[in-house]
């Protein structure tokens, strides 16, 4: 690295010297060399005469000040500089940009034979010289110019307000965009697409045209995403009152895309595979996949557009709030505590992961070197769980209170956590100063808790105690404010009124120091106590049930977040323990009253489909990695397939009936029948590895008429490696060759296989047709999916794994730092590893470290990681 990439601080931020109200742009679109006109009205605000904008990979071609031609300024290859300016001007920037050599997907690019634009978090500054930052929210106009054989679409952000023809075959179209936003949310596509259009009525009478552009060819994969949209914006319209406030609505699916999807205004930019899908190429997940970022998108038109963020340190003021509003959206239209369980999993496993590596930051980061680099787990996901403490703390009727209130403030401008945290305080009375430091704190708090139970004086006290580790990033912590949502049953399994000092409390604790006691009155029996209900705080919990009271809570718990949880924890014990005995060398085992507990689980009458195949899912090998350090892949690998056997070979005769009685004869994506799919497949990956596996597995695969059943049954044959895996393997892919989103399916499979030789599968698999590292999508689904979902083989012993990551990163460096930078997390955890496996990671990551062109991206994360 010649130039040192320089780091942000939050603490640093000043308001912007100068502003800019209105922008003119105009596009010249040529694949090779796209000339951009910007005709900017700005205005100064602070002291300074000379303005500086950002600006990158573009030649400047043009520069005038109010009309004339102006030649004081420096460009460098970062800035413009242009000084001796009035208060008041026209600032016309003239630059020269290639979308077809942009392979880094941000600004503006090709995929396939479309223009798109990406430009959150700083993707504008590829566009044009311009104020970069999200506090700068100006009016946009955009004229787009292109060929229109090749390009008969040509969409930006507002409404469509003028379009004519040009010689040449050229046309144009003008567009306006009535809200002031900043320049992340800009958007252009050009191209030929599909069209599917609706209609939706607002609840004051607005119509809205809704459209969503495909390639030519998919329509019949867009009616969900349509669906879903409609769901979404009468969700939004009931729950928060919030309404959509254009008169049209856009959403165009590309292939070439870094992340899920973009809230652009009034034109969503999506991954493709967040929009099509259809029976036939989409399974459950991939169904519930885009409800949820369809939602998500949609919702940020409130939080994240009309109230954007003041800064980029602010991101979980738009993304937390916006991931807790679309999950709310999942949960209310499907099932609630599918939906918990499935959030708790990515915080149990990769967040907490996360809090654990170098990279660990709070939910509002201190310090940036690379924005992109902050779009993380901890931002969004425990950024949500964050919010919905708050939600938890104030209520349902305080909450949405704050949201009213929040908006009424903020409605478009530019604002801050603290903002958002001042309204939900002022909203609803409650105090949340101590609160506040979920924002500012990194690492995951450890509560531990004990119990005793005074028969005499019949009551039962709780001693809570936190701790939060030192992370990388800071060494001292302190005490949080964590709601402890708790229950007491009695034996009996009634629900026992909690009284503390002699009046009656909810189930929520405020517990807001070191260690804190809570002593329960008028119990009348040592009762079974239910712990973190609803996983009510991101922490990890330390407290010792004994096997009965988790079976009792399996059993008999009035949520069934709480019995889910109750059996898990029980698979925990076992799984440590298990670890322990293959590291020792001695026997596996599982107790009878273990399986039988699951047994009944699997046989219960009263408990929906989709919440038995949830009990009945394993923790992942990630997840209990993050129980140990150093990690033992090999044992934790073993201990799993261990489990998994024995309670097969245990439950085998329920586990095949049931199999058989949830067979359906059609496919629909009503919630109950993705239920019912999802146990029988969970079922089947029982089966698979009892004597009938083969037989089931190879039978479902050819009788399924619907991909999540095919794919349930390649799963199967891939995790247990059947014999009929190869050909299964070889039906697919000579069946969807052609397809790449479906074909992603196949690469995920290449890449977690488990066979010893799947790294030399995955090599040859790099020269399949339809794979190509230049693909975001292609390059997750083989190379990330080895790398994060391939445990025994990535951290092979002979460092085999760890070569191939390095290479596959360097070629990355150069052609998309984004997805780089996001495939190489799983070599900054090297840390949790043992010596050998620790010095064979350090030597790539060195050798990463030393590349002349290394990207601000993995340079922030390498250095991170090597410093730890
Ligand atoms: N704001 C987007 C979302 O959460 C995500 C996003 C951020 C993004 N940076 C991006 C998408 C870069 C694509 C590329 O919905
Ligand atoms: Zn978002």
């Amino acid at each position: 690295m010649t130039n040192q990439p320089q780091a942000k601080y939050r603490k640093d931020y000043t308001a912007p010297e100068f502003t800019i109200t209105d922008i003119d742009l105009t596009f010249d679109l040529y694949d090779e060399e796209t000339k951009v006109t910007a005709v900017s009205k700005v205005l100064k605000q602070g002291n300074s005469t000379t303005l500086t904008l950002e600006g990158e990979h573009m030649a400047l071609a043009g520069l005038q000040i109010n009309g004339e031609d102006w030649s004081d300024y420096e460009v460098t290859s970062t800035q413009l500089h242009i000084h001796q300016l009035p208060n008041e001007f026209e600032l016309t920037v003239v630059t020269d940009i290639n979308p077809s050599a942009n392979t880094a997907l941000e600004g503006l690019y090709k995929s396939g034979g479309a223009f798109c634009t990406q430009c959150e978090a700083e993707g504008f500054r590829r566009i044009t010289y311009f104020l970069d930052r999200p506090d700068v929210l100006a009016k946009y106009t955009t004229t787009v110019i292109a060929d229109k054989a090749a390009n008969p679409f040509l969409l930006s952000n507002g409404n469509r307000i003028d379009e004519g023809e040009l010689e040449n075959g050229r046309h144009w179209v003008k567009w306006s965009d009535p809200h002031p936003k900043p320049s992340y949310l800009f958007a252009l596509v050009a191209g030929q697409f599909d069209v599917l259009r609706d209609k939706f009525v607002t609840k004051s009478g607005r119509n809205v045209e809704l459209e969503i552009y495909v390639d030519q060819g998919n329509l019949d994969r867009a009616p969900h995403a349509m669906t879903s949209l409609i769901n979404a914006m009468k969700w939004d319209e009931e729950r928060f009152g919030l309404e959509y406030d254009l008169d049209i609505y856009m959403i165009v699916a590309v292939d070439f895309f870094n992340m899920g999807a973009m809230e652009n205004k009034g034109l969503n930019i999506f991954n493709s595979k967040y929009v099509l899908a259809n029976d036939q190429t989409a399974t459950d997940t991939d169904y519930l996949g885009i409800e949820a970022v369809i939602g998500h998108e949609y919702f940020h038109n409130w939080t994240g557009n009309r109230i954007t963020c003041r800064d980029w340190f602010q991101l979980s003021l738009k993304e937390g709030l916006t991931v807790f509003r679309d999950q709310e959206f999942s949960s209310d239209l499907g099932s609630r505590a599918v939906n918990r369980i499935n959030n708790v999993r990515i915080i149990r496993g990769p967040q907490f992961a996360e809090d654990a590596s170098p990279m660990s930051h709070p939910i509002r980061p201190d310090k940036v070197i690379e924005m992109n680099n902050f779009y993380t787990l901890t931002v969004y996901e425990k950024g949500s769980e964050v919010i919905r403490m708050i939600h938890t703390l104030l209520g349902e009727e305080g909450f949405q209170k704050g949201m009213k209130l929040y908006v009424e403030r903020h409605d478009g401008t530019a604002a801050t956590c603290d903002d958002f945290v001042a309204a939900m305080e002022d909203a609803s009375g409650v105090d949340l100063t101590q609160f506040r430091l979920w924002y500012s704190q990194s690492g995951t708090p450890v509560v531990t808790a004990n119990t005793a139970y005074d028969a005499a004086a019949k009551t039962f006290t709780l001693t809570l105690s936190q701790k939060t580790e030192p992370t990388l990033d800071q060494p001292n912590k302190q005490v949080l404010h964590i709601p402890m949502n708790v229950e007491l049953y009695s034996p009996d399994g009634e629900v026992i009124p909690m009284i503390i000092e002699g009046k009656a409390v909810g189930n929520v604790l405020d517990f807001t120091q070191d260690t804190q006691q809570f002593v329960f009155e008028n119990v009348e029996q040592e009762p079974i106590l239910s712990l973190l209900r609803e996983f009510s705080a991101p922490v990890k919990l330390g407290y010792h049930s004994k096997d009965e009271d988790l079976v009792f809570l399996m059993n008999q718990a009035q949520n069934e977040f709480a019995r889910w949880d109750a059996g898990q924890t029980l698979l925990a014990k076992y799984l440590r323990q298990n670890i322990a005995a293959c590291q020792a060398n001695d026997e596996m085992a599982l107790p009878q009253s273990v399986l039988d507990a699951f047994k009944g689980i699997l046989l219960s009458e009263s408990l929906e489909p989709a919440f038995i195949a949830e009990m009945l899912t394993l923790p992942s090998q990630n997840e209990v990695a993050g129980w140990f350090k150093p990690v033992d892949v090999d044992a934790i690998a073993k201990a799993l397939g261990f489990i998994k056997r024995t309670i097969a070979a245990e439950l085998v005769d329920e586990l095949t009936a049931m199999y058989h009685s949830l067979k359906q004869d059609k496919y629909s994506i009503e919630h109950a029948a993705i239920g019912q799919r999802a146990l029988r497949n969970v079922c089947l990956s029982y089966l698979a590895v009892t004597d009938e596996g083969e037989s089931l597995v190879s039978a479902q695969y050819e009788s399924a008429n619907n991909m999540t059943d095919t794919m349930a049954a390649m799963s199967a044959a891939n995790q247990a490696q059947l014999g009929c895996r190869e050909s299964l393997m070889k039906d697919f892919s000579d069946k969807w060759s052609h397809d790449g989103l479906v074909m992603d399916k196949w690469f995920m499979l290449q890449g977690t296989n488990p066979a010893d030789n799947a790294l030399d599968v995955i090599k040859q698999t790099m020269s399949h047709p339809t794979f190509s590292l230049k693909n975001p999508n292609r390059t997750r689904s083989l190379i990330g999916a080895f790398f994060a979902q391939n445990p025994v083989n990535f951290h092979a012993i002979d460092g085999s794994g760890y070569q191939f990551a390095s290479e596959i990163l360097v070629t990355l460096n150069e052609s998309n730092p984004q997805v780089a930078s996001r495939l190489i997390d799983p070599l900054l955890k090297y840390r949790q590893y043992d010596d050998t496996r620790q010095n064979l990671i350090r030597v790539e990551l060195e050798k990463l470290a030393g590349l002349d062109n290394l990207a601000k991206d993995l340079y922030e994360k390498i250095n991170k990681a090597l410093e730890a």
